[in-house]
């Protein structure tokens, strides 16, 4: 089908200015894959400093936006502002973000189309609680998020659209979901997706698995047929797990 894998790396609120800039050097003497696209999600006051620091084919996003382009919103960024910094995207609707800041579907379709109107990539997640696997209403309740979120997207933006499957429980536990589940769940997603916007807008879009992926379990992963790469937490915070994402992701654009 010809989708780019991809491998962004969600730093959350780890990382200060020496262990950033460490990371970047460190990357420094790699030969980064040109085939993967490779991006970072850096906190805000990290992402100037990223921004220079980073290869030319390592793009940097922002963890959060607010759905006002600017105003009296104290502590809060702008879309627009990380457009000017030179972002590619920025996360939006993680599931951390969803449960400590109470950010509900709809304010985040409005992130998106805030995000999206400063040609803003959106890398939006979602994903069921372990209550909500357990029930078995996994593929229900994901359908809720997408319906609420994005079906009130313009075609047009879904080029600037990338989903993120990030199963609750699997974030940050170390407990990955199997191979196996994470490609029902992202050709569910496609699907859902097709239904509202068309198997073709739906087959070029990217889907990521998102929850404990690390280099031992990554090629397993990354090779299911609608697994198009990874938003990857604690594996992303040490260049040298990163690099061997990347690699992996890499060897399988080739194979
Ligand atoms: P994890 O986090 O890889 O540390 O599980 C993934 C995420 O929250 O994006």
């Amino acid at each position: 089908m010809g989708r780019q894998l991809h491998v962004i790396g969600n730093w959350k609120m780890n990382h200060d200015v020496q262990s950033c800039t460490d990371f970047w050097s460190e990357l420094d003497g790699e030969d980064m894959p040109t085939t993967v696209a490779a991006g970072i999600a850096a906190p805000a006051p990290l992402l100037s400093d990223s921004l220079h620091k980073c290869p030319f084919s390592t793009k940097i996003y922002g963890q959060n936006c607010h759905q006002a382009l600017s105003g009296a919103y104290t502590g809060e960024t702008s879309a627009a502002l990380l457009q000017s910094l030179g972002c590619a995207g920025v996360v939006l609707g993680h599931s951390e973000r969803r449960q400590y800041f109470n950010e509900s579907d709809a304010l985040i379709h409005d992130k998106i189309n805030t995000a999206t109107s400063q040609n803003l990539q959106a890398v939006y997640c979602c994903g069921e609680s372990l209550e909500q696997r357990k029930a078995g209403e996994h593929k229900s309740f994901v359908r809720s998020q997408i319906e609420n979120s994005l079906f009130g997207l313009e075609p047009a933006q879904l080029q600037q659209l990338i989903i993120a499957y990030e199963p609750i429980w699997a974030i940050g536990t170390g407990e990955t979901a199997s191979a196996a589940q994470a490609e029902e769940m992202c050709a569910e997603i496609r699907q859902i997706m097709a239904s509202k916007f068309g198997q073709g807008a739906a087959d070029d879009l990217i889907i990521l698995y998102g929850g404990s992926v690390k280099p031992s379990n990554a090629h397993e992963i990354f090779s299911q047929e609608n697994v198009d790469g990874g938003l990857v937490g604690g594996a992303s915070l040490k260049a040298e797990s990163f690099v061997t994402l990347l690699r992996i992701a890499e060897e399988l654009m080739s194979a």
